[in-house]
C-alpha cells in the first residue's frame, strides 16, 4: 500500500462506517485526523492508537470548521494527502410530515461541509497530488420513497464528486463510494419510530441480493483501495457501489 505515512483527514470516524474507515487506514500505516461533534469517542481512538491519531472535535457544518481541521491535520502531520467526507446526517420521513429544515440540516452536513472541506485542502493535495473519497449512499441513484431529501443530498454528493473529478484533475483524484445498508448508529436516529425503524431495515435486507447487512471495515478497505494510488491512481469520477448488489 502507498499509504503509510499519509496524513488522511476522516470526518465522522468516531462511529460506524467511519471507525471502520479509520481503523483500515491506521492499518495501512496513515496518521489520521479524526473529525466529530463528540469529543470523547475521538479521544478513545487516539487513546487505543496513539501519535497516530490527531483529534478535532468539530461541527463540520459550522462556520470556520474545515479550516480548522485542515489546520490539525497540516500541525501534526505536515500536510494533507487525503480527505475521507463521511460524516452524514440522516432525517427520514414521507414528504408531508417531515421538517423543511430537516433538508436543510442534512444539506450542510452531507453536501456543503465536504465541499468546503475538499476547497480548504485544496493547496495540500495539490501539491501532493492527493485524493478525496465521499461517502455517498446507495441512495443517492436509488428511488428513496419516505427518505427522499436524504436521498437528494447523496445525489448531490455524487454530482460534486463527478464534477469536481473533473475541475481538479490531473492533481486531485475525487471518488464516491456508495455503500448499501449497514448496521450503524445511524439507523437508531433517522427520526423514524422504533416499529417504521424496524419495517424499513426488513425491507432494506430483503432488497439486498447477498442478503445480509454490510460491515464498516467492507466500506473501509475500499476506502483504502480507491486512495492508493498505485492501485486507483487511473480512477477519478467513480462512484463505486459497495452495496451487497442492492443497486444492481
Ligand atoms: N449505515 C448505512 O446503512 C449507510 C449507508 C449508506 C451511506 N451511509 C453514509 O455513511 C456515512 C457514515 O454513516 P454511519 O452509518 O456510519 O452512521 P453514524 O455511525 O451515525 O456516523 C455518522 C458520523 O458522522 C458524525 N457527524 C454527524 N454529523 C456531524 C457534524 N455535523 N459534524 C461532524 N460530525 C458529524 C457523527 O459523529 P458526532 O455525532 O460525534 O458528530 C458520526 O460519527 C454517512 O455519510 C451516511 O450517510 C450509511
Amino acid at each position: 500500500m502507498t499509504l503509510a505515512g499519509k496524513s488522511v483527514i476522516v470526518t465522522g470516524a468516531a462511529t460506524g462506517i467511519g471507525r471502520g474507515i479509520t481503523e483500515c487506514l491506521l492499518k495501512a500505516g496513515a496518521g489520521i485526523t479524526v473529525a466529530g461533534r463528540r469529543e470523547k469517542p475521538l479521544l478513545e481512538l487516539a487513546e487505543r492508537y496513539g501519535d497516530a491519531v490527531s483529534v478535532v472535535a468539530q461541527d463540520v457544518a459550522a462556520p470556520g470548521a474545515a479550516e480548522r481541521i485542515v489546520a490539525a491535520a497540516a500541525d501534526r502531520f505536515g500536510g494533507v494527502d487525503a480527505v475521507v467526507n463521511n460524516a452524514g446526517l440522516a432525517r427520514f420521513g414521507d414528504l408531508d410530515t417531515i421538517d423543511p429544515a430537516q433538508f436543510d440540516a442534512m444539506f450542510a452536513v452531507n453536501v456543503r461541509a465536504p465541499a468546503e472541506l475538499i476547497r480548504c485542502a485544496l493547496p495540500y493535495l495539490r501539491a501532493g497530488r492527493g485524493s478525496v473519497v465521499n461517502i455517498s449512499s446507495a441512495g443517492g441513484v436509488l428511488s428513496m420513497p419516505g427518505r427522499a431529501f436524504y436521498g437528494a443530498t447523496k445525489a448531490a454528493v455524487n454530482s460534486l464528486t463527478r464534477s469536481l473529478a473533473v475541475e481538479l484533475a490531473p492533481d486531485v483524484r475525487v471518488n464516491a463510494l456508495l455503500p448499501g445498508p449497514v448496521l450503524t448508529p445511524m439507523w437508531d436516529e433517522t427520526g423514524l419510530d422504533t416499529e417504521g425503524a424496524e419495517r424499513l431495515r426488513a425491507g432494506l435486507l430483503k432488497s439486498t441480493p447477498m442478503g445480509r447487512f454490510g460491515e464498516d471495515g467492507e466500506i473501509g478497505r475500499w476506502v483504502c483501495l480507491l486512495l492508493d494510488s498505485e492501485v486507483s491512481g487511473w480512477v477519478t469520477g467513480a462512484l463505486m457501489s459497495v452495496d451487497g448488489g442492492r443497486t444492481a
